[in-house]
């Protein structure tokens, strides 16, 4: 039986994420980034949010994926690398390894730690596929480092997270993922603009599992930051903009507040507020228009049958039928 292989690779030290969340903080309109959702905690109350009746994303691509999967494979060369970004406990991709065949299976996460058990219970059910688990933040920049291999990669990037980029930040992400494929392509899923009745309570469940999501981001900057919020001050509040397509997570300051860190503070008004997260929404037009502008040539989908989720299959024309033989035929578009 083969072993999986790890690398982490660090971009950002301790100082430098401190420098960016207290840029945030201090702004006029103070935000965070999305990414210091995700503690150890977090991640167990994003796994609830998905279970959540409100919450339709994670059930309505898990739909799309078990009716359309073997129809998607057709269109996929079986031995490619599979690149699987914000793996996390690698169950998404591990349901496609049969129908999709690949040859190797790459698990990109933030932290290579939450993927060691994942990927060793992963590698006793399918002891023969080559495994490597990346530690990279992929949210910046998405540089694979050698060990995932050369030839076509098929790029996996489930679960709508697309959604917290802007559209012009897509794109230019887009267009880095298409490079890293190397011929391959990538197969995404992507949210779709709907009714506010259906989308608001996606974000702002009855049960409250979201606000402790949300709040729970706080405690994370205490620990990061050294930073005295205290969650009892702050209030989550979700709103959907139908002018810009996006769901807005704010965190409200229910009293005037003041919060200190090791080298600066910042007094926070009753009602102002700390943005945490956009997760955009899109048109069917609208992402197929995206990704023909980052370089993609051929681009099929799939949608549930109220059209609230989509999985795109977007290759490069020249390469898409080409199989294992497609390097070196990058015909240099864009
Ligand atoms: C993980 C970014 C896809 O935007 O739906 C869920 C995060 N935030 N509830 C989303 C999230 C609040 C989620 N993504």
């Amino acid at each position: 039986m083969r072993s999986p292989r790890f690398v982490q690779l660090h971009q950002h030290d301790e100082a430098s994420v401190r420098a960016e969340l207290a840029a945030g903080l201090l702004a006029s309109a103070p935000f965070t980034h999305p990414k210091y959702l995700y503690d150890a905690l977090g991640s167990r109350l994003f796994a609830a949010i998905t279970e959540l009746a409100e919450y339709y994303p994670t059930r309505t691509e898990a739909a799309i994926f078990a009716r359309h999967a073997s129809d998607m494979a057709t269109f996929i060369p079986a031995g490619m690398t599979l690149v699987d970004l914000g793996a996390g406990n690698c169950e998404k991709a591990a349901r496609l390894f049969e129908v999709l065949s690949p040859s190797r299976y790459v698990a990109v996460d933030i932290s290579v730690s939450f993927l060691q058990k994942a990927l060793q219970c992963l590698q006793r059910e399918h002891p023969g596929l080559d495994m490597v688990g990346v530690g990279i933040d992929f949210s910046s920049q998405l540089r694979l480092p050698s060990e995932t291999g050369e030839g076509p990669r098929l790029v996996f990037y489930p679960g709508s997270s697309i959604g917290n980029f802007t559209p012009a930040e897509a794109l230019a992400f887009l267009r880095q993922v298409r490079q890293a494929s190397q011929g391959g392509g990538l197969l995404i899923g992507v949210d779709l603009v709907k009714p506010l009745t259906v989308l608001e309570p996606a974000y702002d469940d009855a049960l409250g599992v979201t606000s402790a999501f949300n709040l729970n981001m706080l405690l994370h900057i205490n620990h990061l930051l050294g930073s005295d919020f205290d969650v009892r001050h702050w209030r989550h509040r979700a709103l959907y903009s139908v002018e810009k397509a996006r769901i807005e997570m704010h965190l409200d300051a229910v009293q005037d507040v003041m919060v200190r860190w090791p080298g600066a503070q910042r007094r926070f008004m009753r009602g102002e507020s700390i943005h945490t997260e956009n997760s955009y929404k899109y048109t069917p037009q609208q992402f197929e228009a995206l990704l023909r502008e980052a370089g993609f040539s051929s681009v099929r989908q799939w949608r549930d049958t109220q059209d609230w989720f989509a999985v795109f299959l977007a290759q490069d024309a020249a390469n898409s039928q080409a199989g294992g033989q497609a390097q070196g035929r990058d015909n240099a578009k864009n």
